[in-house]
């Protein structure tokens, strides 16, 4: 008997100093577990006398109560305490929580995406090409003649090279039909794709930036007509901005497509009725476009007896302008995060 009280005593002076779960769970197998000490004392019960056995049972059984309810009284204290620990933290709990901040696709690469979807609906395959291009590429396999004033250094930015050494040159791309040549370079006919990108000219004011951004088109095929170009360059412009929108060609000079024509687009905004956007005309200028120059499918070697195709390219930029009522292309570029905000997507 006093056997168990001992045991009793040791176990009540350890469980005080215990303050974690599982040491708590140490300390119970210590005493109650198969080899705990309070167990092994059971081991004597073979050699009493019945009288002394029932006595013992009973103590036995009372101090193994003993223990696993100090136990348990043990339990609730930790929890206890780590409870008032939690308390008396400082955070406050019911604030609402911080939101984290999430950026938005700037507008041009809105744009941009809308655009290549339009045209890969169409038909179209994307095409890329580098912005450090050659000479040769930005300029002589597009029928530049030498002495063209777009090569020169007011236009220009040149990497390597200068304006008067003929094909050597590497420049930053001015325009995005370089990316015809090298199209017509990789692929056979029939050729149908558009090339997205950043070009760059040397000029800097309200509606022109150094760095700005073209999507450029060409298809070529056999038997591929100006009706091809008009068709699509309206299905295009159903498909981006609506339909019930007229486009118009005006003659102009490219030296890389022959005949040439600037296209138009009725005012989204009035329909053609004329507003600020269009600058009263009820027309808006979009960009570049023509019938591919026998010169440049000679210089990819295409046959231009068998193959015919079209070109166009317009400004990215002016189309995101045009949707979001942005005033100053530069504000485009500027990085300023109050302008950006307010084109959450
Ligand atoms: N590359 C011309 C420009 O930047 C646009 C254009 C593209 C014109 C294709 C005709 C055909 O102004």
């Amino acid at each position: 008997m006093s056997a168990l009280e001992q045991q009793l005593e040791a176990f009540r002076q350890q469980v005080t100093s215990v303050d974690s779960e599982a040491d708590l769970q140490q300390l119970k197998v210590a005493f109650l577990g198969k080899k705990g000490s309070v167990s092994q004392l059971r081991r004597q019960m073979g050699k009493m006398k019945p009288e002394e056995r029932k006595a013992f049972g009973a103590a036995f059984n009372r101090c193994k109560n003993q223990i696993e309810s100090e136990l348990e009284d043990r339990r609730k204290h930790l929890d206890q305490q780590a409870r008032l620990r939690d308390l008396e933290r400082t955070e406050d709990l019911t604030m609402p929580p911080t939101r984290p901040r999430f950026g938005t696709l700037h507008p041009i690469t809105r744009t941009r995406r809308e655009l290549l979807a339009t045209f890969r609906r169409l038909g179209f395959d994307v095409a890329e090409g580098p912005h450090i291009e050659h000479e040769a590429y930005n300029f002589d396999a597009l029928n530049f003649q030498p002495e063209h004033p777009a090569r020169d250094e007011q236009d220009t930015f040149f990497v390597r090279g200068q304006h008067g050494e003929e094909g050597s040159g590497i420049v930053l791309r001015t325009h995005t039909s370089p990316v015809q040549i090298r199209s017509m370079l990789t692929r056979q006919p029939p050729i149908r794709v558009v090339a997205p990108g950043t070009v760059f000219r040397r000029d800097d004011d309200p509606t022109h930036s150094p760095m700005f951004h073209q999507i450029e088109g060409l298809y070529v095929d056999r038997d591929v007509s100006m009706a091809d170009l008009k068709a699509t360059l309206l299905q295009f412009t159903s498909a981006f901005f609506g339909t019930g929108l007229d486009i118009r060609l005006r003659p102009s000079f490219f030296p890389f497509v022959e005949p040439g024509a600037e296209f138009d687009m009725q005012c989204p905004f009035c329909r053609g009725d004329g507003c600020n956007v269009c600058k009263t005309t009820g027309w808006i200028e979009l960009g570049g476009s023509g019938m591919v120059h026998p010169a440049v499918f000679e210089s990819v070697g295409i046959d231009p007896e068998e193959y015919t195709g079209w070109a166009f390219g317009f400004g990215i930029d002016r189309m995101a302008m045009l949707l979001h009522g942005i005033p100053d292309l530069r504000l485009m570029f500027d990085g300023d995060v109050r302008f950006l905000e307010q084109f959450p997507c």
